[in-house]
């Protein structure tokens, strides 16, 4: 059998002068350098040939597989620099293109009116007081003056967990017990903002979890004047100095008096309208004067001292003032809601 070098020689330098790539380029090396490549393959039978043709069989032999590395080398050389200079060219940065808008943040239409209100009762002297969202029994239902099977308890749904009298609070007043714990016998101007939850069907007027500020005054020589114009003045900040408001009798629990308080309807200024359902007023909060049994829980003597307190819900007030109708835009994290505020 004769090997015909000259033959696989120029049939791989043809091959290698097609490859356009480096991945062309790694299939030829395999096909013509590689362990079943046709001049391996010759070079594997040199040990068959008669002793005096091995040596210039080995020698060409050997030219040849010289002769393809070197102009391996070369294509891969050329091919890599090649390569190079393209994906340079591909990733360079036009500084000439016109710049991309950044879209930018903003804060939630809820924290807006959160730090709205953060803002008024810091000037009237009001501390911000967190209390924790994960409650005992107790100090949402009993210490309010609710004791168990109370039938009050029944006006807040509410989220049981599996350890005994741990629930998740229903509104931020039990933290009236906390502050009023921490700082006796101390006066105190707080209020509680933070997250609550009830265990209550979805609806556009109701989600399981939502924001309360809650209030909270005791002193000395506090009364129910002091309560109204502290709300009264909230009120001219936040809807504007001309709003009129007025209290409506209530009950709550932990408070005695109790009372609700309505603004003047902003989107009819007060003549009736659907917002309003033709009454003319809007429901804002509610608040009384601490209940003496709920003073005495948090330390202070009802006899000493006297308090007020107060609860909104500051997603209530968004709704209203930015006619919002549906309260589970909030949490549902659309843009197209988002960026109106
Ligand atoms: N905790 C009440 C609720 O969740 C709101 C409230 C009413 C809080 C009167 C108060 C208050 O502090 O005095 O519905």
């Amino acid at each position: 059998m004769s090997t015909n070098f000259d033959q696989i020689e120029k049939d791989a330098l043809e091959a290698l002068a097609a490859a356009a790539d480096s991945a062309a380029l790694e299939k030829w090396r395999m096909a013509c350098l590689g362990r079943s490549a046709p001049l391996m393959a010759a070079l594997g039978t040199l040990g068959t040939l008669p002793k005096e043709e091995r040596k210039a069989f080995g020698q060409r032999g050997n030219q040849v597989k010289q002769a393809l590395e070197r102009a391996f080398e070369e294509a891969s050389d050329r091919i890599g620099h090649a390569e190079l200079a393209s994906a340079l060219a591909a990733g360079a940065i036009d500084v000439t293109a016109p710049g991309r808008r950044r879209g930018r943040g903003r804060l939630h239409p809820a924290t807006q009116t959160l730090r709205r209100i953060y803002a008024i009762f810091a000037e009237m002297g009001f501390q911000i007081y967190r209390s924790r969202e994960v409650e005992t029994d107790e100090l949402n239902f009993g210490l309010l003056n609710m004791p168990p099977h109370h039938p009050a308890r029944d006006m807040w749904d509410t989220f049981y967990t599996t350890a005994p009298n741990v629930i998740l609070r229903t509104h931020t007043s039990p933290g009236q017990i906390h502050v009023m714990r921490e700082r006796c016998p101390q006066p105190i101007r707080v209020i509680l903002p933070g997250m609550c939850y009830r265990y209550e069907q979805i609806t556009a007027r109701s989600e399981i979890q939502f924001y309360q500020v809650e209030g909270l005054a005791v002193g000395r020589h506090i009364t129910m004047a002091d309560l109204k114009g502290t709300l009264t003045a909230f009120a001219h900040a936040l809807f504007g100095p001309g709003v009129r408001t007025r209290f409506r009798s209530d009950h709550f629990p932990f408070t005695e008096p109790s009372a609700e308080m309505d603004v003047e309807c902003f989107v009819c200024d007060g003549r009736g309208c659907p917002v309003c359902k033709q009454s003319g007023w809007l429901e804002i909060l509610g608040c009384g004067m601490v209940h003496p049994e709920v003073l005495q829980n948090g330390g202070y003597d009802p006899r000493e001292f006297s308090g007020f307190a107060f609860g909104m819900g500051p997603q209530r007030i968004t709704m209203l003032m930015h006619k919002i109708e549906d309260i589970r835009y909030f949490f549902a994290n659309d843009l197209r809601f988002l960026e109106q505020f």
